[in-house]
């Protein structure tokens, strides 16, 4: 074992810390931690774990989530550069905005957002449960927020659900067009397509199978096929490439990478666990408001 690696292990245990990793982490980072999925998951390790300190290798928000389900805890985030470009797409005036230009229509924001816009939501979801939490509301319109094509994507699975977006996005994931889709199928044509809701709905047409990063992981690891076109970010490629060897995983272009979720280095994590840095707060009154919607999420997700 690698000498940072043995170290950070003996900070977490000396500090009863749990480490959080997203799929798209630097795949070093599995290494040391605890957890590593997707947003819905690590939201709810977050609320189940007993840890003193939560170190999260993720993006902001993300961290900001786990501060308010577990407010008693020490909530960590190694780099502070590790924010969402598409969370900072919308901020609370920009929310306030959104609603009032279409009243009385509930809310639903994705994960994807700062506490403070969550605090002005009805209810919160991620790309793995958006459809069952807006099917779970039994609304005939609802407002969607920040990300228009996930919002656009639950809309089309419904069918009976007027859903309304705001005009964010992931610059990541819209990175991908839907020609790269029709010439890697070319190249590849028993491959299955694999895509995040988060893609141009242009492209998540043409895919195979859409879901978010831990779905799309599921369907490529039960699937009986053998090769895959994935169009989401690199970290997805790079785990199943080094579980599943006997599967070819190709990334649907080079350099889809959010840089942001890179930042994080085993150093940043050690150096975190040491020095107790960067600690994550969230307003009392913004996360009071801002929980219910995660809450409510969590409830219909268990
Ligand atoms: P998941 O919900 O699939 O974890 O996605 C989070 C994310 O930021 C995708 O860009
Ligand atoms: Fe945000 Fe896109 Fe990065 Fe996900 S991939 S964290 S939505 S910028």
């Amino acid at each position: 074992m690698s000498d940072i690696i043995e170290k950070i292990k003996e900070l977490k245990q000396k500090k009863n810390a749990v480490i959080l990793a997203h799929c798209y982490q630097n795949v070093e980072i599995d290494e040391v931690a605890d957890f590593v999925g997707d947003s819905l998951y690590l939201s709810q390790k977050a609320n189940e774990t007993d840890a003193d300190i939560i170190v999260f290798a993720g993006v902001y928000f993300m961290a900001q989530t786990a501060k308010m389900l577990s407010p008693d805890k020490k909530v960590l985030l190694p780099r502070l550069e590790s924010g969402c470009r598409m969370a900072d797409m919308i901020d609370l005036k920009q929310v306030r905005e959104f609603k009032a230009q279409h009243p009385n229509i509930p809310t639903v924001c994705y994960i994807n957002s700062t506490a403070e816009v969550k605090s002005e939501c009805d209810m919160c979801c991620t790309s793995s449960n958006a459809v069952k939490v807006v099917k779970s509301m039994g609304e005939k319109e609802i407002l969607f927020l920040p990300d228009t094509y996930l919002g656009k994507w639950v809309e089309a699975q419904l069918g009976d659900v007027k859903v309304t977006t705001y005009p964010g996005f992931c610059p990541t994931h819209l990175q991908i067009k839907p020609k790269d889709i029709i010439e890697a199928k070319a190249k590849y044509p028993n491959a299955k397509v694999l895509a995040h809701p988060e893609c141009h709905q242009e492209v998540v047409k043409l895919a195979d199978y859409v879901g978010s990063t831990t779905g799309i992981m599921k369907y490529a690891i039960e699937s009986d096929e053998k090769q895959f076109i994935i169009a989401t970010e690199k970290g997805v490629v790079d785990r199943l490439s080094r579980d599943y060897v006997d599967k070819e995983f190709i990334l649907i272009k080079e350099n889809i990478i959010c840089p942001n979720m890179k930042w994080h280095s085993l150093q940043d994590i050690y150096d975190a666990l040491d020095k107790e840095q960067y600690e994550i707060t969230v307003d009392s009154e913004i996360s009071k408001k801002a929980v219910q919607c995660i809450d409510r999420m969590l409830q219909i997700s268990k």
